[in-house]
């Protein structure tokens, strides 16, 4: 067991089924003490294919253990995306406490008949922690209108009105349900028609409240495929009010969750108290299918913890990586009022050949600057700051292996949404992905990338010149030194 998952490219503190395809995560709860992570998974091949859910637990959110597959396909169809739900009250009669999926079926027989109406919502449950599932026998519980795409609910308890709401997505809105026992559901409002971005189709949408400044704000999260900020999939999202049936939206802008190009279908984990936790599939439609990657396919991202700031008129949401990946934090240093001129090479200091580490970093907004992870053939991944586009950017362009995909060898660009001098800046790099948090995770990227050899070199660089408070540098553990 110990060579496992130390193949090429293979994620040491991200998730990743042993083999096979993967993509988006579902039915993301914590129950009983241990976090559950469902996903879109392809059991028989490195590429999409009739949809199962896989199955992987946690104490943490960080070090997972692959479990046996939740869900087949059935004569209703694929197992596509969904949430799952802790049934406190019982409200389903399944039992006290049960676990409650909610998915949506794919008939893949139907979709070929053009019917408009293959995709149907349904149920299943679990009586003990997960392990072995029943669906139910009434299922689907949410007929298709005709609607072609129809999809990937989110369902969660509305206390003050005592019923479940389900937020599920229907081709370029987001349609909410409501159900006193999870199995029958009444359609109360839509949402969207005309409002956030609409380069592509509407799919895994996410509603919760976060407290800010002493009142609930609801997050409506939207992912998007294609239309993101730097090309393909994308999760966007609104800020406004949820009253048990309709959504309004405060947000003037389309809000991104992740400028990144590898943060898709991201939503967060039910049952987690005050905590909001957001974790996506770290990939894009674009070339998910093609990256070369074996014998698996696709890492989720870090779990990150969600939170809201204002600034100027408008609120914005923020992640930041979950505190428990300090856990596996090993050897650094910290430097303190050190004047960048050109370069400073941490790679003496850093002594790392796994690639794999957590940047901390604050500095002035007055100059160009990057961090720029490198080996010894010359693969460069670039992180930066841009002072005229007031931008951050992750430059993929010379990584490593990116002849697979056209338009993989790209530079991507985010805003700097933060107004003040000081930036502050968190850098997580596993063996084949940057996480990049600025300015306490008002900005965010994720970008994949694939180094011919691991990263082993680290340099600021700033022409102009950059003077830094602190750089604290910590190496991470790779799985095996856990
Ligand atoms: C998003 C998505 C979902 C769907 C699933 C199918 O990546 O297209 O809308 O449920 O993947 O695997």
């Amino acid at each position: 067991l110990a060579q496992d998952f130390k193949e090429k490219y293979r994620p040491q503190f991200h998730f990743t089924p042993k083999a096979n395809w993967m993509n988006d995560p579902n039915g993301m709860v914590y129950h009983n003490g241990i976090y559950h992570l469902f996903y879109q998974y392809y059991p028989d091949a490195k590429v999409w294919g009739p949809m199962h859910w896989g199955h992987a637990t946690s104490k943490d959110m960080i070090s997972w253990k692959e479990q046996p597959i939740a869900l087949y396909p059935d004569s209703l169809g694929y197992i596509f995306s969904g949430s799952a739900v802790v049934d406190k009250n019982n409200t389903a009669g399944f039992g006290k406490d049960a676990l409650v999926a909610i998915f949506t079926h794919h008939d893949p027989v139907q979709e070929k008949q053009k019917t408009g109406k293959h995709e149907t919502q349904s149920i299943a449950y679990s009586l003990d922690d997960g392990k072995t599932w029943t669906k139910y026998k009434g299922n689907p519980v949410v007929q298709n209108p005709g609607i072609s795409d129809f999809r990937d609910p989110k369902v969660r308890w509305f206390e003050a009105q005592k019923k479940w709401i389900m937020t599920l997505a229907s081709k370029d809105r987001i349609t909410f349900y409501s159900s006193p026992d999870l199995k029958s559901w009444s359609r109360e409002s839509d949402f969207g028609a005309k409002e956030g971005g609409h380069g592509g189709v509407w799919e895994c949408p996410d509603l919760f409240p976060i407290k800010h400044e002493g009142k609930d704000v609801w997050v409506l999260i939207v992912n998007i495929n294609p239309g993101g900020p730097n090309k393909g999939s994308a999760g966007q999202y609104f800020l406004g009010n949820f009253d048990g049936k309709t959504f309004t939206s405060n947000s003037k802008e389309t809000k991104w969750l992740d400028y990144g190009t590898d943060n898709y279908a991201a939503v967060t984990f039910a049952n987690t108290g005050g905590r909001n936790i957001l974790m996506g599939w770290m990939s894009n439609w674009q070339y998910a299918n093609q990256v070369p990657t074996d014998p698996w396919r696709s890492a989720n991202t870090i779990a990150r913890e969600l939170g809201l700031k204002t600034v100027g008129n408008e609120i914005y949401l923020t992640s930041i990586p979950v505190k428990e990946l300090d856990a596996l934090n090993s050897t650094g240093f910290l430097l303190k009022n050190v004047k960048v001129q050109d370069q400073l090479d941490l790679t003496e200091r850093a002594k790392n050949k796994s690639g794999l580490f957590r940047l901390d970093l604050t500095t002035e907004s007055k100059a160009d600057f990057s961090i720029v992870l490198s080996n010894e053939v010359g693969n460069e991944l670039i992180v930066g700051y841009n002072k005229a586009g007031n931008q951050y950017y992750i430059d993929r362009i010379k990584s490593g292996k990116v002849d697979f995909e056209k338009g993989f060898a790209e530079k991507h660009t985010a805003p700097r949404l933060a107004t003040g001098s000081k930036i502050s800046l968190t850098l997580l790099a596993d063996v084949a992905s940057v996480e990049l948090f600025a300015d306490n995770g008002l900005t965010v990227m994720t970008d994949i990338f694939f180094p011919d050899t691991p990263i082993s070199k680290f340099h600021i660089k700033s022409v102009s010149g950059i003077f830094l408070d602190t750089l604290q540098y910590k190496s991470i553990k790779s799985r095996n030194d856990r």
